[in-house]
């Protein structure tokens, strides 16, 4: 089944910073199982999720260069570190902190993925909206490829990749949130 097609709402779902949002996958990002909480906050049923693409909560916002680079980091074994605006069935966004790893049999051959997500903080999003905005204006007049390589330069400058940003910002959210509950 393809993404069906959703009328986008504007409005955001605040995700619990200390519950995951699990599903996991076969080799080509077919949901084979998801949990609770992705029902609750994508408003999916496990019937309507399983077997799907992942793409069924894939958000208009988030750039293509985006995905791209998860599936390449993916496929060259690498676990995967990424904020990602989710769209619910309703049409609301939801931000994640997602970590994508990769699934592996008794002989280390790898069988599919597992997302791990927690609820992003207002700060991080407040960082990546626009970047990712720009990012996608800018694959809109160069292509994926080149908007990304371009992106890759800019965070070099800051002495950053994208896992270090993201890591970065997640690190940052993180301490916040321990000084808080102190
Ligand atoms: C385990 C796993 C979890 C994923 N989780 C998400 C997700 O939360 N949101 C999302 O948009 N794409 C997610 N993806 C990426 C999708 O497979 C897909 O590449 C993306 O939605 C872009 O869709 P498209 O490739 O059809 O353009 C995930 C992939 C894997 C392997």
């Amino acid at each position: 089944m393809s993404r069906p097609s959703i009328a986008i709402s504007g409005q955001l779902i605040k995700v619990p910073t200390n519950r995951f949002i699990v599903s996991k996958s076969d080799l080509n990002g077919n949901i084979t199982y998801a949990n609770r909480m992705f029902m609750e906050i994508s408003g999916y049923s496990e019937a309507e999720l399983l077997n799907n693409p992942h793409n069924i909560i894939r958000h208009p916002d988030m750039p293509k260069a985006l995905f791209a680079h998860l599936w390449k980091t993916l496929k060259a074994g690498m676990e995967f570190f990424g904020y990602v605006k989710n769209c619910s069935a309703q049409g609301h966004g939801y931000w994640v902190f997602a970590h994508i790893v990769q699934e592996r049999d008794a002989d280390d051959n790898i069988v599919g993925y597992s997302s791990f997500r927690r609820g992003a903080s207002d700060d991080a999003i407040a960082v990546l909206e626009p970047m990712y905005q720009k990012l996608l204006q800018q694959e809109r007049a160069v292509g994926p490829d080149a908007a990304w390589k371009q992106w890759e330069q800019e965070l070099a400058t800051q002495q950053h990749d994208y896992e270090s940003l993201m890591l970065a910002l997640y690190q940052k959210s993180r301490g916040q949130q321990q000084k808080a509950n102190r």
